[in-house]
Parts: structure tokens; C-alpha cells; sequence
């Protein structure tokens, strides 16, 4: 059911690969409540990703753009407003990749090379974002921009290796920005912190599916899904969060504050 909560709303969302992304979803759910959208997607993933099927199901055009390339990222703000005809009133960070992870290199023994690129990749990108569309000022007021994240920045998963230094660069960047964007233009800036999610990232890493398990055996509410990521996601858009800045806010069916589930004491049990 749709509430028309961005009804005339314009929109970039960056990240949807195919239809298991959480970006997909994002896609769609905003659509549905109203926004126009432009999307996005590094230049090499419009070879083997969907992204044409889902512009042609939200009715939107598809911007190549790497996103540690500020050269792309000026050519999508501005492309963007042109086809949308205003500035920007939001846009999703839906951007993760590291070769760390992709090679299994164990954390101890990181590749240096691998660890800047996924820095660049997954969290500069998102400064680099923000940078561009505030000089180039393409962001109305009371904008709002969500990057997505996970608690591996707050606690260790050991799997998550390097990305989880990575999220924690990402979500001070938010916290950075969203102050110097709130000041300047009320724009506002949070990340949403998402339970493990079936989709290519996620899956790419080790022992993906049985920690999937874990997570959902552990929260009360089990894992939340991409698609109920979308609907929070739309809320964060919408006006009825104007007050929302510099957050990281957790989507995980309360996997984060749950010390322990009596599914899991079973196991346990002597
Ligand atoms: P996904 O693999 O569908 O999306 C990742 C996207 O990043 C892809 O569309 C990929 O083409 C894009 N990308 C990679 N390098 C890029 C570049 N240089 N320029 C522009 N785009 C680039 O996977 P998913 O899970 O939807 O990932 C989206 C976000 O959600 C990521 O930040 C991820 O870390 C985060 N997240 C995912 C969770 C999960 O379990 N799947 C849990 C918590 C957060």
C-alpha cells in the first residue's frame, strides 16, 4: 500500500545491481510513493547487472557513474537535475565491495592495495557524494541523504574483515557531513544500519548463510528484510523525519540490543 509520502519528491539511487539489491527494492518503494528517481550504478556493473529492467519498471533513466570518480559523480548531479527538472530531495548510498573479502584474505593479513580501494569504493564515495552536490548546490532544503551500513562498526565480526573499519569511516563521514550539510542547507544525512541481507554483497561473504541464521535466530523480530529496509528507507525520505540528522539507526529486528534468544540457550542447553 502506498501513502504518496514523496509524491513530487526527486531522487538518485545509486546500487541496484539486480532484483535481490536492497537499492531494487529502494527503487521501487519510492517510485511507488511518488518520487521521480535517476539510477545509478558503476559503469561495469550495467554489463552483467538488471539495471534496465528496473528503469523501465520505475519509469527512470540510468546515469553510469563509478562512484570514487568525481568527475562521474558532478556529470550525475548535474544530469540528474536536468532530467528531473529541480534539485535533488534525496538519494540512497547503496555502494559495497571489498576485494578483501571478495579474495577470503583473512583481516591479519589484509592487502593494503585491496584495503584503499574499499575505502574509496564504500565510504569515501559517500563524502565525495556529498561534496559534489553541495558545490555544485543540487540538494533542496530539508533534503535527506541514507547510506547503508552494518554493526560490525560497533562490534567485531570477525568475517566481516576489513569492511567492518570501512562502515565505521562510512558512518563518521555521515555524522562529519550531516553537520557541515545541516548547517549549510538543512540537507540531512543518516545511516541505516541493516541486518544481513540475501543480495550479492552480502552473500559474498564466508559463512554468509549460517551467520544469516544466527542473526535471525537472535533477533526478537527476526532479520528485516531488503524490502522492509525500502519501506524505512522512504520514511527517512519523506518530511514526516525532517528533525532525523547525523544518525546511525538500526534496522535489524532488534538483533543489536538483544544479549541473548532462548533459540540460541537451546542449543546450549545440558
Ligand atoms: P549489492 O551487491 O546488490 O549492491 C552493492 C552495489 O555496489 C552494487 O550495485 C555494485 O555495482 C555497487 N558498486 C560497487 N562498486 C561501485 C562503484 N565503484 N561505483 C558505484 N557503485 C558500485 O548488495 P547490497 O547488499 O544491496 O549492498 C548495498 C549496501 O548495503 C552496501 O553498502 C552493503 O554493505 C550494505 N549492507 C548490506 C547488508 C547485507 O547483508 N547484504 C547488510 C548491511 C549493509
Amino acid at each position: 500500500m502506498a501513502y504518496n509520502l514523496l509524491k513530487g519528491k526527486r531522487g538518485i539511487i545509486t546500487g541496484a545491481l539486480d532484483a535481490n539489491s536492497i537499492a531494487w527494492k529502494v527503487a521501487e518503494k519510492v517510485s511507488e510513493e511518488g518520487a521521480s528517481i535517476v539510477l545509478t550504478n558503476a559503469p561495469i556493473a550495467m554489463r552483467f547487472g538488471d539495471i534496465n529492467k528496473l528503469a523501465e519498471k520505475t519509469k527512470s533513466q540510468v546515469i553510469p557513474a563509478d562512484a570514487t570518480d568525481v568527475d562521474d559523480l558532478t556529470n550525475l548531479f548535474n544530469k540528474s537535475q536536468e532530467i528531473l527538472g529541480g534539485k535533488i530531495d534525496f538519494v540512497l548510498h547503496s555502494i559495497g565491495m571489498s576485494v578483501n573479502i571478495r579474495k577470503n584474505i583473512p583481516y591479519v593479513e589484509s592487502n593494503y592495495d585491496y584495503f584503499m580501494k574499499g575505502i574509496d569504493v564504500s565510504a569515501m564515495s559517500l563524502h565525495k557524494m556529498l561534496s559534489v552536490a553541495m558545490k555544485l548546490d543540487a540538494m533542496n532544503e530539508w533534503g535527506s541523504v541514507v547510506a547503508l551500513t552494518y554493526m560490525a562498526a560497533q562490534r567485531t565480526f570477525p568475517f566481516y574483515t576489513d569492511m567492518a573499519d570501512i562502515k565505521a569511516m562510512l558512518e563518521s563521514i555521515t555524522r562529519s557531513f550531516g553537520y557541515h550539510y545541516g548547517k549549510q542547507k538543512k540537507v540531512r544525512v543518516n545511516t541505516i544500519s541493516q541486518s544481513p541481507t540475501k543480495t550479492t554483497a552480502g552473500t559474498g561473504i564466508k559463512g554468509f548463510e549460517d551467520f544469516f541464521n544466527y542473526a535471525d535466530a537472535l533477533s526478537p523480530l527476526g532479520n528485516a528484510s531488503a524490502d522492509a529496509c525500502a519501506d524505512y528507507c522512504v520514511t527517512l525520505f519523506s518530511d514526516l523525519t525532517k528533525m532525523v540528522t547525523m544518525q546511525n539507526l538500526y534496522h535489524d529486528g532488534g538483533y543489536s540490543f538483544t544479549g541473548v534468544s532462548s533459540e540460541i540457550m537451546q542449543k546450549f542447553q545440558s
